[in-house]
C-alpha cells in the first residue's frame, strides 16, 4: 500500500508491501505533510505485491501520482509507445502507464490544467479504472474519473473525499455523491466539480445521505459478505476477461505439449477444475485428469515425470494438499502452472507460467465469485488451445468468444430475474432434511458445485454424482418429497437427463430444475423451476447455471437462521501462510 500528499509544492510519497499497520508501522505515513493526498491498498493483478509495485505511482519527474483501481487492458501497447518516448517506468503494473501519460499530455499541451490533462489521457484507456491524481502544477486539487470501477465522492463541511467506496470514508461523513461511468471529477477547496468526458459538459449531483450502520457498511449495504459477493459476478467475470492473452497463449503452448496433463485442485477450485477438463476435452480434444489435490501424491506422485504437466487451480494459492501436489510434481520434473487469485502467492512463485483470476478479495467463507472467475479464465484456456491445435472452425471460435464476452451481463440478468425465485424455494424446502443434485456431462460440475454450496453454508447434507449413476444405489434413498435438484441446460445430455427427472419423478422425489427459458418438457415434470437465458453454449453453462444455486445455498442458511459468513469452514483454514 502507499500514500502519495502534496505541500508547499513539493509531492511527498511512501509506500511498501504490506498492509496499512504492517506499512504504517515501519514507514510512519502520519508524518506525510499537507492536507491533500492520496492513498491505495493494492490487490496485485499485474506485477508481484512489492513496494515498487505499490501505488501511487508517479511520472517521471516524480511531480504527479496516480492510484488506480480495475485493469488497463491495453497497457503493454501504451507502455512500448512511451518508452519510445523516452519515459522510464519503475514497477510493472498497468497502473503505471496512467501517470506517463498524464505527463505526455502535458507535454504536448502546456496550457492545459490537470483535469484537462487526465480527461486526454484517460480517452487512450481500454478496460477497467478508478483513478485518482494529484500533481504539484495544482496543489490544491485532486482530479479522479471511472470506467467499469466504482469511485464515490464524500462531502463534510471541512473536507471532501473519494474512494472507490463509501466504507472508505463513511467514519467522517454519511454524505455520498455516486460518481458514473464516462465523468470525472476535480475536488478542490470550493467542493466538487463533475464533467462529462464525451463533451464536458457539467454535470450536478447533490450528495445522497447513507444511513448505513457500520456493519452494513462493510458489506457495502448487503446483509453478508457472501451475497455481496454473489452480486459482484458480473463485474469480476468482467474483469477477469480482461487478462492479458499472452499468459493464456503461453499456457495454451505448454498444454499442447504435455504427454499428459492434471487438473488439480481442492473444493470450489477443484469443481472448476472438472469442469474445465469437458471443455479441454470438447473443444480442444485434450483429455485431462482433475484431481482432488489431497489425493494427487498418492494417486500420480510416483508416475507423473518431465512429461507432465500439472495445472493448478487455488484461489489463495496457499492451499496445503495443492502445494504438496506442487511439491511432489516439481520434484518429478513436470512442469506446473497455476491458475490463482493472490498473485504473490506461494503457487504463483513455484509455478512455470501462472495467470490471475482477477476477482479481488473473497471474504465471504463460501467461493462464490472466485468460481465463476476460474471457469471463464479456463474457458477462455480452452478456446485457445483448440484454436492453436486447430480443432474448432473460426465461426465456432468467434461465436463462443463472443457468447464468453457476453456471460457477465448474463449473469446479471440472472441475478435480477431469479434471486426473489431462488428466495421461495429456499423458504419451501428449508425443513428438508437432505437433498441430490444432479447434472450430466460438464452439469456434473455444476451439481457438485451447487451441493457444496449447500452443505457449506446452510449445513444440509447433500450428496452429488452424475445422473446417470442414479440408478446404481442411490436413487435407494429417494421417498416422496426428497427434494433433487436437476441442472438441465438444453444441450447434447438433455434427452438423457429427462429420463433421469423421470426416474426420480417417479420415486416421489420433489423436483427443482434449472432450466434453460421455454423448456416445456422439463417444467411438466418438476415441481420448482428456475429459467436461464437460452443461447448459452454448454461449454460454458456451468458459469451462469451455478448462479441460482449460490443464491440457494445462501437463501437456505438464511432461512434456516444460520450466518452465511461464519466460518465454519474447515478447507479454508487448512492453508500454509
Ligand atoms: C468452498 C471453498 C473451498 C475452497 C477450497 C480451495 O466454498 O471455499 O472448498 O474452494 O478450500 O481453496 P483454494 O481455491 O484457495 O485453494
Amino acid at each position: 500500500m502507499g500514500e502519495a500528499t502534496l505541500f508547499n509544492g513539493v509531492l511527498y510519497l511512501k509506500k511498501d508491501q504490506g498492509k496499512i499497520d504492517e506499512v504504517h508501522a515501519t514507514r510512519n505515513l502520519d508524518d506525510l505533510p499537507g492536507s491533500i493526498g492520496i492513498g491505495h491498498t493494492r490487490w496485485a493483478t499485474h506485477g508481484a505485491p512489492l513496494q515498487v509495485n505499490a501505488h501511487p505511482h508517479t511520472d517521471c519527474t516524480g511531480q504527479l501520482a496516480v492510484a488506480h483501481n480495475g485493469i488497463i487492458e491495453n497497457f503493454s501497447e501504451l507502455r512500448q509507445e512511451l518508452e519510445a518516448k523516452g519515459h522510464v517506468f519503475k514497477s510493472r503494473t498497468d497502473t503505471e502507464v496512467i501517470p506517463h501519460l498524464i505527463e505526455e499530455v502535458l507535454k504536448n499541451n502546456p496550457s492545459f490544467g490537470l483535469a484537462d490533462a487526465v480527461l486526454e489521457a484517460v480517452k487512450r484507456l481500454e478496460g477497467s479504472y478508478a483513478i485518482v491524481v494529484i500533481a504539484t502544477r495544482e496543489p490544491d486539487m485532486i482530479v479522479c474519473t471511472r470506467h467499469e470501477s466504482p469511485l464515490v465522492v464524500g462531502v463534510n463541511d471541512s473536507a471532501i473525499y473519494c474512494a472507490s467506496d463509501i466504507p472508505a470514508f463513511l467514519p467522517v461523513t454519511d454524505k455520498a455523491v455516486m460518481i458514473e461511468d464516462g465523468e470525472l471529477v476535480t475536488l478542490s477547496l470550493q467542493g466538487y466539480e463533475i464533467k462529462k468526458i464525451a463533451d464536458s459538459k457539467v454535470v450536478t449531483r447533490e450528495p445522497k445521505v447513507i444511513d448505513w450502520t457500520p456493519e452494513m457498511a462493510v458489506k457495502q449495504g448487503y446483509p453478508h459478505y457472501m451475497i455481496k459477493e454473489i452480486h459482484e459476478q458480473p463485474a469480476t467475470l468482467r474483469n477477469t476477461l480482461r487478462l492479458q492473452e499472452h499468459y493464456l497463449d503461453l499456457m495454451s503452448t505448454f498444454l499442447d505439449r504435455a504427454r499428459e496433463v492434471f487438473l488439480v485442485a481442492c473444493g470450489t477450485s477443484y469443481h472448476a477444475c472438472l469442469a474445465s477438463s469437458y471443455m479441454f476435452s470438447k473443444l480442444a480434444f485434450l483429455p485431462t485428469y482433475p484431481v482432488i489435490a489431497s489425493e494427487f501424491v498418492e494417486q500420480y506422485g510416483k508416475s507423473v515425470n518431465i512429461e507432465s504437466t500439472i495445472l493448478t487451480v487455488s484461489q489463495s494459492g496457499e492451499t496445503a494438499d495443492i502445494l504438496a501436489a506442487v511439491n511432489a510434481a516439481r520434484q518429478r520434473a513436470a512442469t506446473v502452472l497455476g491458475l490463482t487469485n493472490a498473485i504473490g502467492s506461494t503457487l504463483t512463485r513455484v509455478s512455470r507460467v501462472y495467470v490471475g483470476q482477477q476477482s479481488g478479495p473473497e471474504i465471504g467463507v463460501a467461493a462464490t465469485k472466485t468460481f465463476t472467475s476460474q471457469l471463464s479464465v479456463l474457458a477462455g484456456l480452452a478456446l485457445r488451445l483448440a484454436k492453436q491445435r486447430g480443432k474448432v472452425s473460426q465461426d465456432e471460435m468467434d461465436y463462443l468468444a463472443d457468447r464468453l464476452k457476453k456471460l457477465p451481463d448474463t449473469v446479471d440478468t440472472i441475478i435480477r430475474t431469479q434471486e426473489e425465485k431462488m428466495k421461495q424455494i429456499a423458504r419451501k424446502y428449508k425443513d428438508a432434511k437432505a437433498f441430490f443434485f444432479l447434472g450430466r456431462g460438464i452439469s456434473t460440475a455444476t451439481a457438485y458445485e451447487g451441493r457444496l454450496k449447500l452443505m457449506e453454508i446452510a449445513y444440509v447434507p447433500a450428496m452429488s454424482f452424475p445422473a446417470g449413476e442414479s440408478k446404481h444405489g442411490p436413487i435407494s434413498l429417494v421417498e416422496p418429497g426428497f427434494p433433487v435438484v436437476f441442472i438441465c441446460p438444453k444441450d447434447e445430455t438433455h434427452k438423457t437427463l429427462v429420463g433421469n427427472v423421470m426416474e426420480m419423478k417417479a420415486r416421489g422425489a420433489s423436483i427443482i430444475a434449472i432450466i434453460e427459458e421455454g423448456d416445456e418438457e422439463i417444467k411438466r415434470l418438476a415441481d420448482d423451476y428456475v429459467e436461464l437465458p437460452k443461447e448459452i453454449p454448454e461449454v460454458l453453462s456451468p458459469i451462469p447455471y451455478i448462479v441460482p444455486l449460490q443464491l440457494l445455498a445462501y437463501y437456505m442458511a438464511v432461512e434456516k437462521g444460520y450466518n452465511p459468513d461464519t466460518p465454519r469452514n474447515l478447507a479454508k483454514s487448512v492453508t500454509v501462510k
